[in-house]
């Protein structure tokens, strides 16, 4: 399956431009999304209207339009995606893809990319055998740009031989399998926390904080691209169920607790939620407000879940990945809150209101782990999502070799 993955389809001319079509429902029909570039040539045998309808986006056509710039950029194209598909490769495409030609919207996002591609060839049987085709494929392959087919096979005008685009679930096939090459956490378990946390006054009051859950929800949902089977935590929020993650909803600390412990064992646990520290005795009656009398609130501590996690004896998750939210000192408090809660590695961020990063997109992040620190640039949160699944990814793996 392909939930969750992001496919730009870049459909280039010739006849097999209808298949094109075809491939954008089998690819929705597997739960990726799919973005359609279309070239000029290909404008010649669909139209935008049919690629849009298909894929539920907007089809994009032109480099220099302004409305396309506007809202969606060539490099953000190309880079809000997981994969770029382009079928049919005509050869004109293959050959400014190999000579890093940008002079339209498919070749400069083809260039600007540092996204696998899988090309699927589809031309005429002397132009596929051509040796300036053969070289150029040649030097796409070097590059590391994946290819499917073509077949052999009846062709345009009557002719039949070599040429013939691969049937899409022949490429949807293709796709599954450059997924599942990098399904490095397949058989791994995971266990997630996202969102904030409720904790009830009375009945119609409560604690909570600005957590959005978009981290976390973002965490859960690139370790389940990574192959593993994940279940989220989730406080109260706004964000979608991210597909194929088994989502758990609670309101309060101890329920989240409650839920964690539930999905143990694990073998990785992040704690991305903003778990309130606090919460009052609560009542089950509403507070009324009485003249002259201001009723104070009585707090008492919560379990703190990723120290519970980290101190859970022979059920510790192996990994256990904890995040500090930090408006001063960032790095060495989360390296001394990494100590006192007895985790493997702190995700440490400035949550100054001046960075943006509570309820925003963006997040900038300083992994701590007992070795050191590292620095990882200005990302957004499904790119730190990504970013540190690929991390744990690769510690499962330097583990299974030592
Ligand atoms: N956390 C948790 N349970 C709590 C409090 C925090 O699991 N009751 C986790 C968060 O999910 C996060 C980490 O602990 O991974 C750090 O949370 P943070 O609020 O930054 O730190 P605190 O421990 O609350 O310390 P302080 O507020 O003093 O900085």
């Amino acid at each position: 399956m392909l939930h969750g993955r992001r496919i730009l389809l870049i459909i280039s001319g010739g006849i097999a431009a209808y298949k094109g079509l075809d491939l954008i429902r089998r690819l929705k029909e597997r739960g990726a999304s799919v973005r359609c570039v279309l070239t000029a040539g290909a404008q010649q045998f669909i139209t935008p209207l049919s690629a849009a309808a298909l894929s539920g986006e907007k089809a994009y056509t032109d480099l220099f339009s302004l409305t396309d710039e506007s809202e969606m950029g060539h490099l953000r194209l190309a880079q809000e995606s997981d994969l770029l598909v382009v079928a049919p490769a005509s050869a004109d495409l293959l050959a400014k893809m190999a000579g890093g030609l940008a002079d339209d919207l498919a070749s400069t996002a083809l260039l600007a990319t540092d996204k696998p591609i899988l090309v699927a060839p589809a031309m005429n049987f002397r132009m596929w055998g051509h040796a300036a085709t053969q070289a150029n494929l040649a030097t796409l392959a070097a590059r590391g740009v994946k290819r499917i087919g073509p077949n052999s096979g009846p062709l345009a005008e009557n002719e039949s031989g070599m040429g013939r685009m691969a049937e899409p679930l022949e490429i949807v096939a293709a796709v599954e399998a450059i997924f599942a090459g990098a399904a490095a956490l397949t058989g791994k378990r995971a266990l997630v926390t996202s969102g904030p946390t409720h904790e009830p006054i009375d009945p119609v009051r409560y604690i909570a904080n600005r957590s959005s859950g978009k981290q976390g929800h973002a965490i859960a949902a690139a370790l389940v691209q990574l192959g593993a089977d994940c279940t989220l935590v989730s406080g109260p929020t706004e964000e979608p169920d991210p597909p194929g993650v088994k989502v758990v909803q609670v309101t309060t600390a101890r329920e989240m607790l409650a839920a964690c412990e539930t999905a143990l064992p694990v073998d990785i646990a992040v704690c991305a939620a903003a778990v309130a520290d606090w919460r009052t005795e609560g009542t089950d009656a509403k507070l009324k407000k009485k003249e002259g009398t201001i009723p104070s609130l009585t707090l008492v501590e919560n379990p703190d879940i990723l120290a519970r996690l980290s101190q859970a004896g022979d059920r510790r998750p192996k990994l256990v990945v904890g995040f500090a939210a930090e408006t001063e000192n960032v790095v060495a408090n989360a390296q001394a809150k990494r100590v006192r809660k007895n985790c493997d590695w702190i995700l440490a961020n400035d949550v100054s209101p001046a960075t943006g990063v509570f309820g925003g997109d963006q997040n900038t992040i300083h992994l701590v782990d007992a070795q050191g620190t590292e620095d990882w640039p200005s990302l957004t949160k499904r790119d730190v999502g990504e970013r540190l699944a690929q991390r744990i990814a690769a510690f499962f793996k330097a583990e299974k070799s030592t």
